[in-house]
């Protein structure tokens, strides 16, 4: 699980970079924050969770583990999904899918915590 999370993380490395490029080149910074949390939620955070589950294989066998892998990975493309179509349509309906998408990507950091906590020894 650990090596699947780091190949989609690097996704998100690529579009946060290619988000980050597209403001630089037409100088446009209205999707700062969705370059700023695919960057740092999808490439950082999943990149960190996914060299553990490897380094420690107790943390990517448990079920906590996971539930964090599915719910980060659902909440994430969700939450930047709505975001960056209420930034390009200018429109708040997109709200509830935002919120949505982050209610599931807090849960599944959180669980990713508790799971640290309880399951992380070394081997
Ligand atoms: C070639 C790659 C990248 C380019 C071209 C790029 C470009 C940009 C641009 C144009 C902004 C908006 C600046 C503004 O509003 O004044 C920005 C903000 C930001 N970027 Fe990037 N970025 C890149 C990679 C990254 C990476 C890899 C990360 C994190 C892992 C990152 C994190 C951030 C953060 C946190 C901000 C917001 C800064 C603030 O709030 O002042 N960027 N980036
Ligand atoms: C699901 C979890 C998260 C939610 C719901 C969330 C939400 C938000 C919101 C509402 C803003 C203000 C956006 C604006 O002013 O337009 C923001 C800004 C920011 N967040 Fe998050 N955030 C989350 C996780 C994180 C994490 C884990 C990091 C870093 C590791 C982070 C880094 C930032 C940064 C750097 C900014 C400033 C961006 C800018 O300059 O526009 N966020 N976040």
């Amino acid at each position: 699980m650990g090596i699947t999370l780091i190949k989609i993380s690097s996704i998100y490395f690529a579009v946060g970079v290619a988000i980050g490029y597209y403001m630089s080149l037409v100088h446009d910074y209205a999707l700062t924050p969705v370059h700023v949390h695919i960057n740092l939620l999808g490439w950082t955070a999943l990149t960190l969770a996914g060299i553990l589950y490897h380094l420690f294989p107790s943390l990517g066998e448990a079920k906590l583990g996971k539930f964090h892998f599915w719910l980060h990975n659902a909440g994430l493309p969700i939450m930047m999904a709505g975001l960056y179509l209420s930034i390009v349509l200018e429109s708040d309906q997109w709200v509830p899918v935002i919120a949505t998408g982050a209610s599931l990507t807090v849960l599944a950091v959180f669980l990713f915590v508790f799971n640290i906590f309880l399951n992380l020894k070394s081997e």
